[in-house]
């Protein structure tokens, strides 16, 4: 097998693609050839030691990728040689080849492509949990999404709309607010040029968005609260600009708004029967067409780090996803 191997984690730079020998799955696991690896955000800072997870040197960094059981482990039942499956192990993903814990593999259904399945549950996962659980968003409510056009974002906009909501996306450039409307927002925001509370207020009749799904932070964040709808809630998802932002609390008073924390991982990690439920209706609507991930591009394997530069370019759209050639038979049937 080849695989990306961090060694010194002062970044990308300093991966290596190197060979070794294919692992083998102990109890509990399978080996998987990994078809395809999506880039997620946190991908950038494990490699750098910045991530909250912090795995033992050296490791094969890949949060989350797609492919096909080539053997399996004493004790697993639900996976078989030949299954197609998706995998958020944390770690593992840019490689030909992974042994993973079963228990964090989702079986594919026929018709769940692994490029659309790499890219899939840390996305759509979050947003589902954001904006259907936590927010309790309800049909004909406003959503204002920011970072819309990035992978949570673009997940958020999908899933927002299928639930019948209004969603206004918010974006840096006129290109990612068009793709925006393209998918779904009923309106866009392009915030590098314009004030962003007036523009949101103006986008809502006065009244502003009854839910705001905030994955970018920094500036942002006080100008869109200002923004919000009596009752509102405020998603905090992420920071993709680096600064964690403060708000003066009486802004949460003066609205009767709600700040709401959302931390998909741990949700899963403690309620794993909710979350299984959310996975298994988020495959239902993939399957029904209603939410399917935007690829802005596909990349080969080799070429982790001409990604991880696009990446940091910011100028991605939806997801970045490396992909390893198709690989042949099973190694191994036990
Ligand atoms: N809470 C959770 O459970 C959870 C789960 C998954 C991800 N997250 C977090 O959500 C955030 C977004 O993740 P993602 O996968 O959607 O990332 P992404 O695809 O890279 O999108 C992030 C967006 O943030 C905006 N942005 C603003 N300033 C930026 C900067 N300096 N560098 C890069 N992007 C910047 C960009 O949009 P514009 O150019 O349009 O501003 C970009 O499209 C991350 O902080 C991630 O850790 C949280």
């Amino acid at each position: 097998m080849q695989a990306w191997i961090c060694e010194n984690p002062t970044g990308v730079d300093a991966l290596t693609w190197q060979q070794s020998d294919t692992p083998q799955p102990k109890a509990g696991e399978v080996l998987i050839a990994i078809e395809a690896a999506s880039l997620n955000f946190p991908d950038l800072l494990i490699v750098q030691i910045k991530y909250q997870i912090k795995p033992p040197l050296p490791f094969v960094p890949g949060s989350e990728f797609a492919g096909t059981v080539q053997a399996v482990g004493d004790g697993v039942t639900h996976l078989r040689v030949g299954q197609a499956v998706a995998c958020l192990p944390g770690t593992g993903g840019f490689a030909t080849h992974a042994v993973a814990s079963a228990a964090l593999c989702l079986p594919l259904p026929a018709g769940f492509g692994t490029v659309d399945a790499a890219a899939f549950i840390m996305t759509y996962a979050t947003s589902w949990h954001a904006l259907i659980d936590r927010a309790q968003l309800k049909a004909g409510e406003t959503v204002l999404v920011l970072g819309a056009a990035g992978g949570v974002g673009t997940a958020a906009i999908q899933i927002a709309k299928a639930a019948g909501a209004r969603v206004i996306a918010a974006a840096s450039t006129e290109e990612k607010c068009a793709l925006c409307e393209s998918i779904g927002a009923d309106a866009s925001i392009n915030y590098s040029n314009k004030n962003l509370r007036d523009e949101i207020r103006s986008k809502t009749g006065g009244q502003g968005p009854d839910i705001i799904y905030d994955p970018v932070g920094g500036d942002l964040t006080e100008p869109a609260f200002r923004a919000i709808a009596w009752r509102g809630r405020y998603l905090v998802v992420g920071f993709a600009a680096g600064g964690i932002p403060s708000l003066p609390l009486n802004l949460a008073l003066l609205k009767g708004a709600s700040i709401v924390g959302i931390f998909w991982g741990d949700f899963a990690r403690r309620e794993p029967k909710a979350n299984a439920a959310m996975m298994a209706e988020l495959a239902n609507w993939y399957a029904k067409g209603k939410i399917k991930p935007v690829i802005d591009r596909t990349m080969p394997m080799a070429d982790l780090k001409q990604a991880y530069a696009y990446m940091g370019s910011r100028s991605v759209k939806g997801k970045l996803v490396m992909v390893n050639p198709k690989q042949k038979t099973p190694l191994l049937i036990r």
